[in-house]
């Protein structure tokens, strides 16, 4: 099987064919997602909330993040696997950035990063890219800026949408090889698209857009409390895990478990 590159998501972007993405914090669900061709693993800073428990994205670390990204690089063959750079990891500036992103280079074979922000974070994507690090972009709703943007808020809309496109083409010009857009309208996510010559990666940004992307625990039914709109579940894991630590707690108390076949034999 062929690794998927970052020039493969421009092929794709040039030939109309989507690009599938998942998050994924660890081995188990990394290789099970990479025998299914998809595309690209993000070891998100989702794992603040997903893996940590915590409320927001806000306080995971590199230090976190570093050894659940070797884990998932480790399990993959096929898969672009994309380190997600945490808060406070890069906004100090260029230097601070490059820094992080070599951390993760070397400490968890990512074969690429991610960082939030179009225009304020350009320098920075500009100082890793000319590491021979690749980038993707992430604009729209940013949720390390959860705080500054004032919660959980559609961006992009009516007066914007200029300065969405103006973080679009500062991604795209501080040379990213793909952009995420995250809880736009679609009709800016499709004329973003249309003029940037990267891919754009959808969370929440309707079907005119160069390929989709979900954090696993959304689209499998995995995770805790409400899920967003633009989700759609494929499974309720919950529930089948769920019945099934049931059923062995159950056969534990009366002694169905382990039955005759369970047992080794003096
Ligand atoms: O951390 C994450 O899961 C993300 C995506 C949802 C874009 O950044
Ligand atoms: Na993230």
């Amino acid at each position: 099987r062929k690794r998927v590159r970052t020039r493969h998501f421009q092929n794709a972007k040039e030939q109309g064919i989507p690009i599938v993405g998942l998050t994924s914090y660890e081995q188990l669900s990394a290789a099970i997602f990479d025998a299914a061709d998809i595309d690209f693993l993000l070891v998100g800073d989702s794992a603040g909330n997903n893996v940590f428990g915590d409320e927001t994205t806000l306080a995971v670390t590199v230090d976190q993040l570093i050894p659940l990204t070797r884990a998932v690089a480790r399990a993959v063959s096929r898969a672009l696997v994309i380190a997600d750079m945490p808060f406070g990891s890069y906004e100090g500036g260029p230097d601070d950035a490059l820094h992080t992103a070599v951390r993760f280079m070397k400490e968890s074979y990512a074969h690429a990063v991610k960082l939030e922000g179009g225009v304020r974070s350009a320098p920075q994507i500009r100082r890793i890219v000319d590491a021979g690090i690749p980038v993707m972009g992430h604009i729209g709703f940013t949720p390390q800026s959860e705080h500054g943007l004032g919660g959980h808020i559609i961006q992009g809309r009516g007066a914007g949408a200029e300065q969405l496109l103006a973080d679009a083409h500062a991604v795209e010009d501080a040379g990213a090889f793909a952009v995420v857009l995250e809880m736009v309208p679609s009709d800016i996510a499709g004329r973003i698209t249309k003029e940037l010559r990267i891919p754009t990666i959808g969370v929440g940004a309707g079907p005119q857009v160069d390929g989709q992307l979900m954090v696993w625990t959304d689209f499998a039914g995995f995770s805790i409390g409400r899920v967003p709109r633009f989700v759609k579940q494929y499974a309720n894991l919950s529930q089948v895990l769920g019945d099934a630590v049931g059923a062995y707690r159950a056969d534990v108390a009366s002694g169905a478990y382990p039955a005759p076949e369970h047992e080794y034999e003096g």
